[in-house]
Order: structure tokens, then C-alpha cells, then sequence
């Protein structure tokens, strides 16, 4: 199994590097942030209450979830039949994933997907715990961060509504599997970089401990 980790908070520019550093290096590209933004779109569409963990639990028990990956090499997630994409980035989802991510069984759930996803491809996989908690012995580890300022400026110009603040604290101040730098991770500041700089920086990184473009 070869999977590479990247981790960090909103903006900091995971998604769009980890999309490009999978095509360069011919693996596959998940998006765990996805699932639990499907995870949460279902709960909403189900007009639950996201204060109320007992009722969160009862549905995901109950929903029938599968994952696999489109002919582009990225993950996709099927939540009872439906295959969400672009409600994935409303703001009724900004608001409610964080407090949807920090129950036990939602993070078990997206986590038994990715490892399966894992077993079948190599892959890239972004969020915030894949380093730490999902695959902590992947010797693959980055952490990408960037100045509050710059992340929001690049949130507000993607044209979207998102207290991406209230998101980090409640995701780096939960019980299980909060956002962190994992131990051997190598981070990165991304404020004053390209994307394909950022990039570059991983993939010399990979090459030096010995993992080359497929
Ligand atoms: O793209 P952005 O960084 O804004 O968010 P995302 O990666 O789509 O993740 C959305 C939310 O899912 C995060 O704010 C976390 O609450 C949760 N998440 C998580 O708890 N663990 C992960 N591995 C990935 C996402
Ligand atoms: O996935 P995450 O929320 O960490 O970030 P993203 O959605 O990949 O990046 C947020 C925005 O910042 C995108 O529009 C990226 O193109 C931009 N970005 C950038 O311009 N330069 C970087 N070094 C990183 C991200």
C-alpha cells in the first residue's frame, strides 16, 4: 500500500496540490474532506439535527455509502444512491461539517472508505488527520499551511461563503483525531508559493526518500 498524506487547515491549498501532485505522480487522488462534506450533506437533506449526536449516529448505522474512483483517477462517494458534487461547497455545509466530523462513527465510516480505496490504488489522500490517525505509518507525510490572511483572501476569491476560523479551531480542538501536524510529517508554507511550487517541493521530497513518478 503507498499512500502520500497531506494535511492542513481550510485554504491552505491541499485539494488543488494534492490533485496536481497525483496526476504527476500517476497515483490516484482522494479527497477525504469530501466525504465528510457528503456524509453531512445527507444528514441535512434528512433534516436532522446536527446538535443532537444520537440522532447522527442513528443515520449513519443506516446509510448504505460506497467509493471508488471516476476514469479521472479521483474518488468519488455514493451516499444511499446519491452521488453529490458541487452541494458538496454550500454554506449550509461549511457550517455543519466540522460538528458532523467530530462524532466517533462518521470518522469510522469515512475512515474503513479510505482504506479501502487505499488497498486498491496508490494514492494521495487530503484532509486532516490522514497522517496522524488514518495512515499513520505512511513514511509520506506533508503538512501544508498558510497565513489565516492568505487563506481566507483565497476562500473569499473561490467565491465562497465559509467561516474557514470557526472550521479550523472546532476541527483542531475536537476529541478524536483533531487537525495537527503529524509526527514526521514535513510542512510546508504555502503563502508565497505557486501551486506547481508546492508541488515541486513534495515531489523532491518524495524522490529523496526514494518514491518516483509511476
Ligand atoms: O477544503 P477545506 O480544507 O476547506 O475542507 P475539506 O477538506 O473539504 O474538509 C471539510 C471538513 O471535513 C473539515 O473542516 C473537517 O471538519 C472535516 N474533515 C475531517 O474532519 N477530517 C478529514 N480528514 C478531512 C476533513
Ligand atoms: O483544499 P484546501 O481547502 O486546503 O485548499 P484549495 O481549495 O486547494 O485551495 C484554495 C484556493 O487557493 C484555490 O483557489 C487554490 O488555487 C488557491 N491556492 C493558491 O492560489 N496557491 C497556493 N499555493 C495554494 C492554493
Amino acid at each position: 500500500m503507498t499512500v502520500i498524506a497531506i494535511d492542513g487547515p481550510a485554504a491552505s491549498g491541499k485539494s488543488s496540490v494534492a490533485t496536481r501532485l497525483a496526476r504527476r505522480m500517476g497515483f490516484a487522488h482522494v479527497n477525504s474532506g469530501a466525504m465528510y462534506r457528503a456524509v453531512t450533506w445527507e444528514i441535512l437533506r434528512q433534516q436532522l439535527d446536527i446538535v443532537l449526536p444520537e440522532q447522527i449516529e442513528a443515520a449513519v448505522q443506516r446509510m448504505s455509502v460506497d467509493s471508488g474512483f471516476s476514469e479521472s483517477g479521483d474518488s468519488f462517494i455514493r451516499i444511499n444512491s446519491e452521488l453529490p458534487d458541487i452541494e458538496l461547497q454550500t454554506l449550509e455545509v461549511n457550517q455543519s461539517v466540522s460538528s458532523v466530523a467530530s462524532i466517533a462513527s462518521v470518522r469510522n465510516l469515512v475512515n474503513s472508505q479510505l482504506h479501502n480505496l487505499a488497498r486498491q490504488r496508490p494514492i494521495v489522500s487530503e484532509g486532516r488527520d490522514i497522517g496522524s490517525v488514518v495512515f499513520p505509518d505512511t513514511p509520506h507525510k506533508f503538512y501544508l499551511d498558510a497565513t489565516p490572511e492568505i487563506r481566507r483572501q483565497r476562500r473569499a476569491s473561490q467565491g465562497q461563503d465559509d467561516a474557514i476560523e470557526q472550521r479550523d479551531l472546532l476541527d483542531s480542538t475536537r476529541a478524536h483525531a483533531p487537525l495537527k501536524v503529524a509526527s514526521g510529517a514535513h510542512v510546508i508554507d504555502t503563502s508565497h508559493l505557486t501551486l506547481e511550487g508546492v508541488v515541486d517541493k513534495i515531489v523532491e521530497t518524495l524522490a529523496l526518500s526514494g518514491l518516483h513518478p509511476a
